[in-house]
């Protein structure tokens, strides 16, 4: 899902859709056909401002819509790979996604500029969505 055209790729479904919008979500869990993930992944990034500190904002905030995705959508033990960008709200966010995940990592591949504040957080071994049932609770 982009907001912008893409070329076809062999074996990907793409769309033209924000992925903020309120249908966004359930159209990517329609391609889904009801099944679970085992990755999700977000490259999504919206236009720098220049202004670090908005550019922190916008992208984390599409970074948590990303994640509450992936919780809807992953398998147990599944992965969530996004891209980050450094500026002081991700260490909340981090600590969270190590809750939720076996293991959290960061990677900043060569091809992302080293003066750029992306970078990639890896999350391997999605532990399950907490189900209330009754009065129990099950993973
Ligand atoms: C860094 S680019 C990566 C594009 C693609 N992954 C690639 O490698 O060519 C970030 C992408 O996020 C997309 N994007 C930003 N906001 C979005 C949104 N709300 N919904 C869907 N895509 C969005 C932009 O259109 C842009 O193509």
């Amino acid at each position: 899902m982009d907001l912008l055209h893409a070329e076809p790729v062999v074996g990907a479904h793409l769309i033209q859709m924000d992925f903020t919008s309120d249908d966004a979500p359930g159209k990517l869990q329609e391609m889904l056909n009801s099944h679970k993930a085992d990755v999700v992944m977000s490259d999504m990034a919206a236009n720098t401002t220049g202004m670090h500190d908005i550019d922190h904002l916008r992208i984390m905030g599409l970074l948590e819509m990303a994640y509450d995705f992936a919780l809807q959508v992953l398998n147990k033990g599944g992965v969530f790979v996004a891209k980050i960008f450094q500026g002081g709200t991700e260490n909340a966010f981090l600590a969270q996604m190590k809750k939720d995940f076996e293991t959290v990592k960061h990677a900043k591949p060569d091809a992302s500029r080293k003066d750029s504040s992306e970078m990639y957080v890896v999350a391997m071994g999605f532990k399950g969505v907490k189900q209330q049932n009754n009065n129990s609770t099950e993973f």
